[in-house]
């Protein structure tokens, strides 16, 4: 996509597409401002049926007042505390390859650890980890396309895979009202918005938008900063050598490769943006990865920077919506790398495998990283 980005951020940086009908966003500072002007690019969508009643489709003032809800659980001190544990996963996830001349990071790696975390933060128990697994990964990705399934397959089974896990869900619901113990499903039931308690969907809305807005995206803040990393080995060998750079090349991943290319908002009443004035009621896209790589906000913005400093990045979004869920992808990025620089310092790329990323214009991330030790 970066050609594509750098030609509409020089040519046509706020774009009418006439066959989507909508407008897309591609200069740094026009992106910002789509993000973060909630008074004029609003949040609310039509929606999907998963997450149509959650805080990602919500304006403020309400949007606070759910959000609030799951943010103590989410505070940088919060998510602090669960390092232990993580460190715990990632280490048992390499055990299992640890005897194998190579792996698959996104595969063997960076796709289960996210999914292992969310789980065992809502609550879902340990012996229904497989189920549970098996059924967020079609809620979030759907069917294999390349194995000749169709659309209608496709929503097909999300639609019966969405009613196994909302039942799911709804059941352990229920068995935290009567025993609460100390998890997010547990301090959920508990809160209450204007004095009402929240209803069963919205319930459930929280605990898909959790899966479909963390996982992915987590598992892509890995490989693809993995793959920043070992496609220009001196990198890899310049942050094993020197691991206080950890942190700044995961900022640099998420620059460089955001895991989310692009977000959405709705016009509320006609706007001008970059020159060109967008009509009421229409559908703007903003390109964050083509944000993320707008020279005149970034110096060298084409070239992975282990070391850039400052990085005012946005692959986390902007304004009210800024990502719930940064300090926990922060923090797993930084576990399941250093555990991956413990364990395999001289790791390498497959010689002459693809990378190929998947089929999608909202994320940006590979379906498979093969590496040898
Ligand atoms: C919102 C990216 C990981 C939960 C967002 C937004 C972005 C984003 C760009 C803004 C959406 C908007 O403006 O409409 C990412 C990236 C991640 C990541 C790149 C990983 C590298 C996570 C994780 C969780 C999470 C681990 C939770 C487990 C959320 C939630 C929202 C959100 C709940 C909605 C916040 C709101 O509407 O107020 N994320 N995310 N995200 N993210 Fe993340």
């Amino acid at each position: 996509p970066d050609v594509w980005y750098r030609e509409m951020r020089d040519v046509g940086p706020v774009h009418y597409d006439a066959e989507r009908t909508c407008y897309d966003v591609f200069r740094f500072e026009d992106v910002q401002r789509v993000l973060s002007d909630h008074a004029n690019f609003s949040s609310q969508r039509a929606g999907e049926e998963l997450t149509s009643q959650s805080i990602i489709n919500m304006d403020p003032p309400k949007h606070m007042k759910y959000r609030q809800l799951v943010a103590q659980a989410f505070t940088p001190k919060a998510i602090e505390a669960l390092a232990p544990r993580i460190e715990e996963i990632a280490k048992e996830l390499l055990d299992e390859v640890a005897n194998q001349p190579g792996f698959d990071i996104i595969r063997d790696f960076s796709y289960p650890l996210p999914v292992i975390v969310i789980a065992e933060m809502l609550g879902v128990p340990n012996e229904d980890r497989e189920k549970f697994k098996h059924w967020s990964d079609i809620v979030v990705k759907g069917v294999d396309f390349e194995a000749g399934e169709t659309i209608e397959d496709n929503m097909k089974l999300r639609h019966s895979v969405t009613q196994e896990l909302g039942a799911y869900f709804a059941q352990v619901i229920q068995s935290r009202a009567i025993q609460p113990s100390n998890d997010l499903i547990t301090a959920l039931l508990a809160s209450e918005v204007d004095g009402e308690k929240l209803t069963i969907p919205e319930l459930l809305g929280f605990c898909f938008l959790l899966l479909v807005a963390g996982n992915e995206t987590t598992t892509n803040l890995i490989g693809n900063t993995m793959l920043s990393l070992l496609e220009t080995p001196a990198n890899w060998e310049r942050l094993v050598r020197e691991p206080d750079l950890l942190n700044s090349a995961i900022e640099e991943g998420l620059r460089f490769r955001s895991p989310a290319q692009s977000m959405n908002r709705f016009t509320k009443e006609p706007v001008e943006i970059g020159g060109v004035t967008i009509p009421e009621g229409t559908e703007v896209i903003a390109w964050i990865g083509s944000a993320n790589l707008d020279p005149e906000k970034f110096d060298r913005a084409d070239e992975f920077v282990i070391d850039r400093n400052p990085n005012p990045h946005i692959a986390f979004g902007m304004g009210p919506h800024f990502c719930l869920g940064a300090p926990l992808a922060r923090l797993e990025g930084r576990i399941a790398i250093q555990a991956l620089m413990n364990r395999f310092p001289t790791m390498k790329l497959v010689e002459g495998a693809e990378f190929k990323t998947v089929a999608s214009p909202i994320i940006y991330g590979l379906k498979s990283l093969p590496v040898v030790r």
